[in-house]
């Protein structure tokens, strides 16, 4: 792999995907305005005609990491179709044009795409049966791509996400527990929170040397968002917030949430000869790392 574009790189996973290139790799960013973007902030993925012309001015790629997605869970039960474009359409445009020029791709999608109703962690066999808009048009993002471009497409789907940009729940935790006495979190949804500086180094695996099709990506082990947040004040020494369990019936919001998304990621762990590390451990390296 020479050349490869990494879309959303100014996102969470994106910025952390640039951060992380391999040797011997040129990776380009779409809608990151540096010397090592394509200085095309606005690039409409799913307009086909602009990614032809960037991929002319800017390519030949031999490989897209797809890090960009709508991924804005609650807004999008209010614009499906906005979502839709952004999440399916762009899918389908960048696996036409890597199945027009022979290059790899790597979706990255989503615990979402499941409804939650397993008490054991999801394979990439499982069915699907998103249970919100967002949820339905990652499902649909995958379809599209395999269906676009089967021989070289690889489905990541991942979890819980922090890393060191964006807005995240350690990152709002950490800014709540500072200036709350009491906090009420949920407890009644469980997955493994996945730190950034993990997933990304996989995903680059993923494209340099998976198979074509799905897999699993998310940190080892598994927890409530209140745990999580136990586990986040106990390391940042702010034990002293009171810290109340509550369920996801005491915090309505527009889009359905899976119960339990624990994702099983050990085809990942063949292929790359190890697991990612579990979700304390990589937690605490993030902390370490992160001044929250
Ligand atoms: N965050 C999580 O907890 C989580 C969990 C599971 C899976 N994922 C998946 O992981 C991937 C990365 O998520 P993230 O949290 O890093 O997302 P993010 O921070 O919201 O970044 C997404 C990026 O995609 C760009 N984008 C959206 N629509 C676009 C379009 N039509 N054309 C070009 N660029 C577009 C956004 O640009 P603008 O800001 O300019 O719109 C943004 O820079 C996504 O596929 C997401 O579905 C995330």
């Amino acid at each position: 792999m020479k050349r490869v574009l990494v879309t959303g790189a100014a996102g969470m996973l994106g910025s952390e995907l640039l951060r992380r290139v391999p040797p011997g790799v040129h990776a380009l960013g779409t809608d990151l305005v540096t010397r090592d973007g394509l200085d095309a902030a606005g690039l409409d993925l799913a307009d086909s005609a602009a990614v032809d012309a960037a991929w002319g001015a800017h390519g030949p790629f031999d490989g897209v990491l797809h890090g960009a997605a709508w991924t804005a869970v609650d807004l999008a039960e209010e614009k499906p179709a906005e979502a839709a474009r952004a999440n399916v359409d762009a899918c389908r445009v960048l696996a036409t044009k890597c199945a027009q020029v022979g290059a790899r791709l790597v979706v990255v999608s989503t615990d979402f795409v499941f409804d939650g109703k397993q008490t054991k962690p999801y394979v990439e066999t499982d069915r699907e049966n998103p249970v919100s808009v967002y949820g339905r048009t990652k499902r649909d993002g995958e379809l599209a791509a395999l269906a676009a471009h089967p021989r070289a497409t690889s489905i990541v789907r991942t979890q819980w996400l922090y890393g060191p940009r964006g807005k995240h729940f350690p990152r709002t935790i950490a800014g709540l527990a500072r200036t709350k006495k009491q906090l009420k979190v949920v407890h009644d949804q469980s997955g493994a929170p996945t730190s950034t500086l993990e997933l990304a180094p996989a995903l680059w695996d993923v494209l340099e040397r998976g198979e074509p099709g799905i897999y699993h990506a998310a940190c080892g082990g598994a927890c409530t968002w209140f745990e999580l947040t136990a586990e986040i004040v106990k390391r940042l020494g702010l034990a002293d917030v009171e810290l109340t369990p509550c369920t996801t019936a005491d915090f309505p919001r527009p889009a359905h949430r899976p119960a339990y998304s624990v994702l099983d990621s050990q085809k990942l762990a063949r292929l790359r000869g190890r697991p990612l590390a579990d979700w304390r451990a990589a937690l605490a390296d993030y902390l370490v790392c992160e001044k929250l």
